[in-house]
């Protein structure tokens, strides 16, 4: 495989959510490169549950664009109160998020692939299952898996972002894609190359405000 010219350091400080694409095509080596950075993610045991249907049918990606809209219609109009309520210029910069977020979810069919990202329920290791609150665990064998799509996205020139509105319209994608019973769906991710700015510096918290040394909240430093 050939060098993908960019420093992981560097791909990983500016990798955004790239929500406005190119019509463009992406070529088949490219999109074959991606998935293969995929695959190289650690899973629990090893167990490599992780499936992905790449959508290229306009007809199909059209019926994922019209499942869509309405969840992020609805997730924005639910979280703007608490938009608004934010300082500058926090606001401003969530108000551009919204922005582009809404610009995927209506052009979602456009991008000229989305890619299904599937795994399957008895691979996976849920070691806190039976605690008493939601399960997280289970997530970590394939959202990794997701993470090394998006920067290998990263280092070839392509846009992409991590979804999971859709995953609430399980039952329909699944009828759709014709998706096994054992297999559910934990993210879709439109891919093209950007429109515009695409990735760049991104706003997170400071690693003093996340990181502690030997207790909770004891400065790393
Ligand atoms: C678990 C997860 C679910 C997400 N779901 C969606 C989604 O459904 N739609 C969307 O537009 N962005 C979604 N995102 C993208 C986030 O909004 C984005 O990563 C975050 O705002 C940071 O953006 P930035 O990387 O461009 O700074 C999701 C990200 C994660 C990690």
């Amino acid at each position: 495989m050939e060098k993908a010219g960019i420093d992981l350091f560097e791909a990983m400080s500016t990798l955004r959510a790239v929500r406005r694409l190119r019509t463009d095509p992406i070529p088949d080596d490219l999109l074959r490169k991606v998935l293969t950075a995929a695959t190289w993610a650690p899973s629990g045991g090893n167990r490599q549950p992780w499936r992905f249907v790449v959508l290229r049918d306009p007809a199909k990606k059209k019926a994922l664009r019209d499942l869509y809209l309405p969840h992020w219609t609805t997730y924005e109009t639910d979280h703007r109160p608490a938009l608004e309520k934010l300082p500058e210029p926090d606001r401003s910069r969530m108000g551009r998020n919204y922005h582009t977020a809404r610009h995927l979810a209506e052009h979602l069919h456009e991008a000229p692939v989305i890619v299904v990202v599937c795994v399957h329920l008895p691979d996976l290791a849920i070691t806190d299952a039976k605690l008493d609150r939601p399960s997280v665990v289970g997530g970590g064998s394939i959202y990794p898996a997701v993470q090394n799509l998006l920067l290998a996205c990263r280092a070839l020139g392509l846009g992409a972002t991590l979804t999971t509105l859709l995953c609430m319209e399980e039952p329909k994608v699944r009828e759709l894609l014709a998706i096994p019973p054992s297999f559910v769906t934990a993210a879709h991710v439109p891919i093209g190359y950007p429109e515009g700015r695409g990735h760049g510096p991104l706003s997170r918290k400071p690693v003093e405000k996340v990181a502690f040394l030997d207790r909770w909240d004891a400065p790393l430093a």
